[in-house]
């Protein structure tokens, strides 16, 4: 299993370790990460979640050998899939979510970090949602919350280009409370979670539920109509090539394409 958890001090840690794959996220993994979110928000002895990586990555990502033998969606169960199962119990945890970026956050490593309530990130950490360069389409309300983060004209560098940004761009956009050196990021945001510790549960919870509130209908909204393209685009020849290159190790060709 590449999702390890703990619960130590009221905080459950979800650690993405799979560095052989650079973190690459496999179905079992968000189903793993579903799991423990339910168990986190289940327990009373839990104030907070930390979501972390390894040394130096995060994660890069969906597994884009998943991507191609096993995408989610496109039948009657995409939005039951592990990935929508993950990114839901994120977006519907009612506990603190901590999230401390280690490395490189690439795609949905990007993505579910618009999902957490505090994000302390390494000084070497690149960020990056390079969806279109892969034939695909931004998901999880990316395309509502970052225009609404960085304006629409970063954003569309950041979903249209694929530009990668940096941990202090990301403080500077909103994405990120903090760069922290990269030896000390995880224990950074692990104290910040203890925080919570001292905090009264209720009040926590309902001030969150007021802070996402607004928005909820309009996220959930943009996170159909985005999965409903992107399930689509996934089985497109565009994605088969980009994906194909990627583990060719050679540059996409688009040149045939209209
Ligand atoms: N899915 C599946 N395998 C992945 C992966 C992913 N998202 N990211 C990395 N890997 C694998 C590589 O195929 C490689 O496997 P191998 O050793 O069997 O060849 C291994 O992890 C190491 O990756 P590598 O690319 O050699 O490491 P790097 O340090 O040069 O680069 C990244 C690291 C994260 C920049 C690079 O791996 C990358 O760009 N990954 C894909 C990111 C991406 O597009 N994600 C999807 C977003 S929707």
């Amino acid at each position: 299993m590449s999702i390890k958890t703990a619960t130590l001090n009221g905080v459950a840690t979800i650690e993405i370790a799979r560095p052989e794959k650079k973190n690459a996220l496999t179905i079992a993994m968000y189903q793993a990460m579903a799991d423990a979110l339910h168990a986190a928000r289940a327990d009373g002895a839990v104030r907070a979640v930390l979501m972390t990586g390894q040394p130096g990555i995060f994660t890069s990502g969906n597994d884009i050998e998943d991507f191609m033998s096993r995408p989610p969606g496109g039948g009657s169960d995409g939005m039951d899939s592990p990935v929508f199962q993950f990114m839901r119990a994120l977006i519907e945890c009612d506990k603190p979510v901590v999230a401390a970026v280690t490395g490189a956050a690439i795609g949905i490593g990007t993505t579910m970090l618009l999902h957490c309530d505090l994000v302390y990130v390494s000084d070497e950490a690149r960020l990056a949602m390079p969806f279109v360069g892969l034939g695909l389409v931004p998901e999880f309300a990316s395309s509502l919350l970052l225009p609404q983060l960085m304006g629409q004209a970063r954003a569309a560098e950041k979903l249209l280009l694929g530009d990668p940004f940096t941990g202090a761009d990301a403080v500077e956009y909103g994405i990120a409370n903090a760069v922290l050196p990269a030896g000390e990021v995880v224990n950074h945001a692990r104290r910040i979670a203890e925080r919570f510790n001292g905090l009264p549960p209720g009040a926590v919870r309902d001030a969150k539920k007021l802070l996402r509130g607004p928005q909820a209908e309009a996220i959930l909204k943009t996170i159909r109509s985005e999965g409903e393209l992107f399930a689509a685009r996934l089985r497109s020849p565009e994605a088969m090539e980009a994906f194909q290159a990627f583990f060719q190790k050679r540059k996409p060709d688009f040149s045939k394409f209209a």
